[in-house]
């Protein structure tokens, strides 16, 4: 993947690509200007009436979402929110995250071997993001159940008409359910939790219920499927470089510094997509009015004129600002949250499995996505 990026970028960081119909931005330059750029739309589905019929009802919702809006909506969404996702705010769920990865491990350690995927970076995002919002355990199956088909179809936009029509009843489905959980007659929210404040904001007579729903869907599933491709390639990195996994048990103040490359190296986001609001030039290309940018992060992490020797995991490494939670107005939303999650479970990694490798037996398999780039299962062992 990498290397194609590199041929990519050595031919032209910003390009058409005619079996796409889309530009393709591939330098770190272009890229970082790109999400700051207003002309730049994030609006996914500028017409809901082109959308096919079946994808349609999950159209509706996505377009409510922060994601997928432009100021001055954007900016009112996410502020309804993000006071629930400061640095601060999250560092009150260290301990949660701590005593959910320590569970994790004790449960898997008596078999000497895990599927990292499976019972690690799967459950544990998705375990936070529900206690947060304060989901009882007994929902959580059915909650990942309806994550997995929209963030299927987020992923890719030529799927069939029957996943497009299950990723729709799965939305439908998931808004019912935080309808009912807002307004229902369960336990009252814990003061200061993200259910309180969303609660909050339910009842507050000029907040539309149904937009409220629709970022709360979105928190599930943006934060579930990333961090669990986060997981999943830093532990593979790690793995496939022990001599950087030793240099991190002897310095583990270089983790915070560790995290970042390891989200640079082999970034869960790959692609983000703007389209162009009127006719603008973008390095020194004139984009037409409609036209899709893709902005591969992924290939942004690679440029070797922000970092040197791209292909190394290096965390030592100088400055130069990663792509992989994006940037501007929609920097990630859960990115104190993601990176505190990746600390926890790398240092545990470290420290309780010193031993951990790659159990060979199993081939690696890649999720096919456009824009998620992660594993489907990590096989490891450990004694
Ligand atoms: C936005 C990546 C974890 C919530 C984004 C964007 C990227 C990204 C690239 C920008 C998309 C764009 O500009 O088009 C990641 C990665 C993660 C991660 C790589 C894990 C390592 C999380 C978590 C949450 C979250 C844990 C919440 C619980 C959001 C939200 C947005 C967002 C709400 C939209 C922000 C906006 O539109 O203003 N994320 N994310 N993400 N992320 Fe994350």
């Amino acid at each position: 993947l990498y290397d194609f990026y590199e041929e990519l970028r050595n031919t032209d960081e910003l390009f058409w690509d005619r079996h796409l119909s889309a530009w393709i931005a591939t330098g770190h330059g272009v890229v970082s200007s790109a999400t700051g750029n207003p002309a730049l739309s994030s609006v996914r589905y500028p017409d809901l009436d082109a959308v096919s019929e079946e994808l349609r009802p999950l159209a509706r919702v996505l377009s409510r979402q922060m994601l997928y809006s432009d100021a001055p909506d954007h900016s009112r969404l996410r502020g309804l929110i993000s006071k629930a996702f400061s640095p601060r705010a999250v560092e009150t769920l260290r301990a949660r995250i701590l005593e959910a990865v320590d569970r994790i491990i004790d449960e898997a350690a008596p078999t000497g071997r895990m599927d990292i995927v499976a019972e690690l970076a799967r459950p544990l995002p998705l375990t936070i993001i529900c206690d947060l919002l304060d989901v009882p355990q007994e929902d959580r199956p059915a909650l990942t159940a309806w994550s997995e088909p929209i963030a299927e179809a987020m992923g890719n936009s030529r799927l069939d008409a029957d996943r497009n029509r299950e990723a729709s009843q799965s939305m439908a489905d998931m808004l019912a359910y935080f309808r009912g959980l807002l307004t229902g007659p369960e336990t009252p929210p814990a003061p200061d939790s993200l259910r309180a404040l969303v609660t909050a904001q339910a009842e507050s007579t000029d907040q539309d219920p149904d937009e409220l729903l629709a970022n709360c869907a979105l928190l599930l599933i943006a934060g579930h499927e990333t961090t669990t491709h986060f997981i999943g390639n830093a532990t593979l990195a790690l793995l496939r470089h022990p001599h950087a996994a030793e240099q991190l048990r002897k310095r583990p103040d270089l983790l915070p510094a560790a995290v970042e490359e390891l989200l640079r190296y082999d970034a869960p986001v790959q692609l983000m997509l703007r389209r162009a609001r009127h006719d603008l030039d973008l390095a020194g290309r004139s984009i037409a009015e409609g036209q899709t940018v893709l902005l591969v992060c992924g290939a942004a992490n690679r440029d070797p004129a922000v970092f040197p020797d791209p292909h190394v995991l290096d965390f030592e490494r100088p400055g130069g600002r990663h792509m992989s939670f994006g940037h501007g107005p929609h920097f990630c939303l859960g990115a104190a949250l993601a990176r505190l999650e990746g600390t926890i479970v790398l240092e545990a990694l470290l420290t309780r499995l010193p031993d951990l490798s790659l159990d060979t037996t199993e081939p690696l398999k890649w999720q096919r996505s456009l824009n998620f780039r992660g594993l489907t299962r990590l096989d490891v062992a450990f004694t």
